[in-house]
């Protein structure tokens, strides 16, 4: 008889507070893969946070693929995990903030998730399931029972309001009733050390705290790693490290948090290392919707199910040099809500006033990495738009959109002016908003029908211009929502170019 050990384990780690997992330990022939899952919460890319988890790049860096193009789509926790761990955009979850009534954990279960997202789906392909840490916003000592988290075969949940409580962690494990750990779980994350009256110096300090409450993360991975080794099923094991959203401090004149859609928010570490994954960095696009389809694929589960917005990461040598030719280009970008302002200054506005929540932080948007361009669109509730090219203006400095830009002289995005680019983008952005399924991986086939634009460059040939310009920036807002208010959300109807053209004759 073969042993073999199968099982998903999933952590999430609230700096220094660690959490989630999946587990399973089943007797099988066949050598289905082990999948550890590791999350973290509000890990930036973009200052270097990862330079300083020396551990993290001894064991999973520098033994698999850093794809450095990963984006989530939505950068706040819960809606974030909720579009993880199903799979789906957040305008198909409608789980688009933190609290209830449009997100939490409450609204999750409202919308059905708890019946149907990944780790049922996984025990349903013969895993077992464990998962430790804080699972979603919303999710307390008052409702963890109410109903209680499906799909788990273990699990051991940090709880709210004592999620960020650091000497008071909850946790709540299988069916128990929640423990309190008061004193029992010291980190030297939050002391509040070396506070100065300069933002600056508390940025940094604040930064640094950061870094130095992610070293215990970066121990967590070192443990996990020599404990895998030590059952001998490292070799067997894809472990899969990432974060919820990223984090900006000061950049783009922010107090330190998230919620935008700067490169700093949305695009994160996402390092992959287990049998077949090869060493090196993938410049491919990759989002958290992609993350349940691979897992589902590791897991020889049905990962084509429609209702999934994503498909799986390449993982291997071959399909990874096939995805930089045919792999799609675009990320979809969602936000509902507000800004919440983090560390002690708050949301210093323009006039000087501070605000515990930045206001009308709701918007659409849309990054297209392609050969030839690197370009993040947005459309905000207000009818504000951004536009960045992130060729000439990789830190997003300078918007380009024409409605802002006083400049007769647009800068060229792939040497054609914005006028022609914009209405393409918008057009996409009118497919990616409300995208389902097969129609979120490639929305080009939702306005070309018959399939043969693929790309952005593809769709910029002259005989569709008319076309575009006929289509031209319909995304808008009538209102400013701290939901998913269908009727708030501007025009929903689509032509596409075979229609328009027989409309034309
Ligand atoms: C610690 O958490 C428990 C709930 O799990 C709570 O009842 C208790 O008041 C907390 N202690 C402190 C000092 O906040
Ligand atoms: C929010 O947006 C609305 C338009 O939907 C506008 O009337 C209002 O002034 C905005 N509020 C702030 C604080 O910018
Ligand atoms: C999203 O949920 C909110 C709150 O329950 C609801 O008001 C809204 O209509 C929903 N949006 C869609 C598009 O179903």
């Amino acid at each position: 008889m073969v042993f073999t050990i199968r099982k998903l384990l999933a952590l999430t780690l609230a700096f220094a507070t660690w959490v989630g997992a999946i587990e399973q330990v089943a007797l099988k022939q066949s050598e289905r893969p082990n999948i550890v899952f590791i999350l973290t919460d509000d890990q930036d890319l973009h200052m270097d946070s990862l330079d300083y988890m020396p551990l993290l790049k001894k064991h999973i860096i520098d033994h698999g693929t850093f794809y450095k193009s990963h984006y989530c789509s939505t950068a706040i926790c819960c809606p974030s995990r909720v579009t993880l761990w199903t799979g789906r955009n957040a305008h198909n979850t409608n789980v688009t903030d933190v609290f209830p009534p449009y997100g939490g954990y409450p609204k999750f279960v409202a919308q059905g998730f708890n019946e149907d997202w990944l780790p049922l789906w996984l025990q349903d392909a013969g895993y077992s399931t464990y998962y430790t840490g804080k699972l979603f916003n919303s999710h307390t000592v008052e409702n963890w029972n109410s109903p209680h988290p499906s799909g788990w075969t273990s699990s051991d949940f940090l709880l709210d309001p004592y999620t960020y409580s650091y000497l008071n962690a909850t946790f709540q494990r299988n069916e128990h009733p929640p423990v309190s750990h008061e004193g029992e779980y010291s980190t030297d994350v939050l002391a509040g050390k070396a506070l100065t009256d300069e933002i600056v110096s508390y940025n940094d300090e604040f930064y640094r705290a950061r870094l130095q409450s992610l070293q215990a993360v970066d121990e967590l991975v070192e443990g996990v790693i020599s404990r895998l080794d030590g059952y001998g099923i490292l070799d067997n094991t894809y472990v899969i490290y990432t974060t919820d959203n990223g984090y900006h401090i000061s950049q783009h004149r922010l107090a330190p948090g998230k919620e935008c859609g700067f490169e700093e928010d949305i695009n994160i570490p996402l390092v992959i290392r287990g049998p077949g994954v090869p060493i090196g960095e993938a410049d491919i696009v990759s989002a958290h919707t992609d993350l349940a389809p691979t897992i589902l694929k590791l897991a020889g589960g049905d990962y084509k199910k429609p209702d999934l917005d994503g498909s799986p990461i390449p993982l291997n040598k071959k399909d990874i040099t096939r995805a930089k030719i045919e792999r799609q280009e675009h990320v979809n970008v969602e936000f509902w809500g507000r800004s919440l302002p983090e560390g002690i200054y708050k949301f210093s506005l323009d006039d000087g006033k501070i605000v515990a929540y930045g206001s009308n932080n709701t918007y659409k948007a849309l990054r297209v990495v392609g050969k030839e361009y690197n370009i993040y669109y947005s459309v905000w509730c207000t009818n504000e738009h951004e536009l960045y090219d992130l060729t000439a203006d990789p830190h997003q400095i300078n918007n380009i959109h024409p409605s802002i830009s006083s400049s007769s002289e647009l800068p060229k995005i792939f040497r054609l002016p914005p006028s022609k680019v914009l209405p393409r983008l918008d057009a996409l952005l009118m497919v990616t908003k409300s995208c389902r399924g097969a129609t979120c991986v490639d929305p080009w086939s939702v306005l070309h029908p018959r399939g043969d634009i693929k790309t952005l460059a593809d769709a910029m040939r002259v005989e569709f211009d008319d076309f575009y310009a006929s289509t031209a920036e319909k995304v808008s807002f009538d209102k400013c929502e701290l939901g998913y208010i269908l009727e708030s959300e501007g025009p929903q109807a689509l032509v596409n170019f075979d229609e328009w053209k027989e409309e034309d004759l």
